[in-house]
């Protein structure tokens, strides 16, 4: 089998990640709940998990570093909170669901929402961008790699014109963290919000969000925080205040190891890797009768290629690749609804490949060749051909 589905989930994690979710399986208590050994253990690794991410994001601090159980939860807590009825508020036609949806359910409780729109090849109008101020805008909403076409936007540039009005700057880094250098300091991000289980090479129902100091997010969710227990009000302070409930030690002791991981590695080398991988799929697909390579409009690209074959159904194309040659790849719409507005693909979707730092030259050596035989046949009804499962 062959997984290019690591925009989703990346499937192949470093030996540490798996080492340390059992470690943590087999010793480690409730974290911040006991002063005991094994919740002293579970605390002590998700420390070491902030303090790796803050590292990695270039956070101020390991305290402003919260988990949460995936980035849209984290954006649901940083869009949630940080906006209310009056404000406005900024995104592009670029974001996925989990930034549009809560921008959408803020717009019915009054929030003022403007979408600035992308071009056919993803590119941001940045004109619409700096005419979308106004003097209630509270927050841009940026999305720093398009989920569908892997194109990165420079979130540095929509921050200083952010900052010049004003403005919060509240990132969606679910495609980049681990594969595109984020520095929150040096960038001027307010909010980074990120996932474990993609790029970062941890398990699944991790993800959190880093903060600014000068920000303060108040919580989604309270309830049980391990300290303070009969106050009637949550914590109000960083990381606790966003992390009610028995935090996922098991996993964001993953997470951390996957951090650990990238960091020993470097971001740089990894997205070299992904970037050669990228280079060699398109010299290989470019020159496939009707293959059309979406994006390419964004200031870089995260380690995917979106396509379509002809008018084929990106569903269909998908199947054949999984079914005929053991190739896993995403179809359908992507939870990007916009984007694919502007690229032409609402109906017909597109087929996302996603490499990563674990892919090979000879792995998408043999997807271009795949991708070859059924562009020959594309429009045929497809021949039963099962390739034995390895
Ligand atoms: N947002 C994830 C993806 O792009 C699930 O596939």
């Amino acid at each position: 089998m062959i997984y290019f589905d690591n925009a989703a989930t990346t499937l192949h994690k470093p030996d540490c990640v798996m080492q340390a979710v059992v470690q943590a399986m087999t010793a480690f208590g409730g974290v911040g709940r006991g002063v005991h050994g094994a919740s002293l253990a579970a605390g002590m690794a998700v420390f070491e998990a902030r303090e790796a991410l803050c590292q990695l994001l270039g956070a101020a601090g390991p305290d402003r570093v919260s988990f949460t159980s995936n980035v849209t939860e984290s954006l649901n807590i940083a869009l949630q909170g940080l906006l209310g009825p009056g404000d406005h508020v900024i995104t592009t036609a670029a974001s996925h669901n989990s930034v549009l949806r809560p921008l959408y359910l803020l717009e019915q409780r009054g929030v003022e929402l403007t979408i600035v729109p992308v071009g056919p090849n993803g590119a941001l109008d940045w004109e619409a961008y700096a005419q979308a101020f106004r003097s209630n805008t509270k927050l841009v909403a940026a999305t720093h790699a398009s989920n569908l076409t892997g194109d990165v936007y420079d979130v540095q540039r929509m921050a200083a014109l952010a900052h010049e009005h004003g403005a919060l700057v509240v990132v969606d880094a679910a495609q980049t963290a681990g594969v595109v250098p984020i520095n929150m300091a040096e960038q001027r991000l307010d909010v980074v919000c990120f996932t474990g289980h993609k790029a970062l090479y941890g398990p699944q129902g991790t993800g959190g969000l880093a903060v600014v100091p000068h920000v303060e997010i108040p919580p989604l969710k309270v309830g049980g925080s391990g300290t303070h227990s009969f106050d009637h009000e949550h914590p109000c302070a960083m990381p606790e205040s966003l992390e009610a409930g028995t935090l996922n030690g098991h996993g964001i002791s993953g997470l951390g190891a996957g951090v650990n991981f990238i960091l020993e590695t470097g971001v740089d080398v990894i997205a070299a890797h992904e970037q050669r991988l990228v280079e060699a799929f398109e010299a290989g697909v470019q020159g496939i009768p009707g293959v059309r390579v979406l994006g390419g409009g964004g200031c870089g690209r995260t380690g995917i290629v979106a396509l379509n074959v002809g008018d084929e159904d990106a569903g269909r194309i998908s199947d054949a690749l999984n079914v005929e040659y053991g190739i896993c790849t995403r179809a359908g719409a992507h939870c990007a609804p916009l984007m694919h507005e502007a690229l032409g693909t609402a109906t017909q979707g597109a087929v996302r490949f996603s490499f990563s730092y674990f892919n090979t030259e000879e792995e998408v050596r043999q997807a271009v060749q795949a991708l070859q035989d059924i562009a020959r046949c594309a429009g045929a009804p497809r021949p039963h051909k099962r390739k034995e499962r390895t």
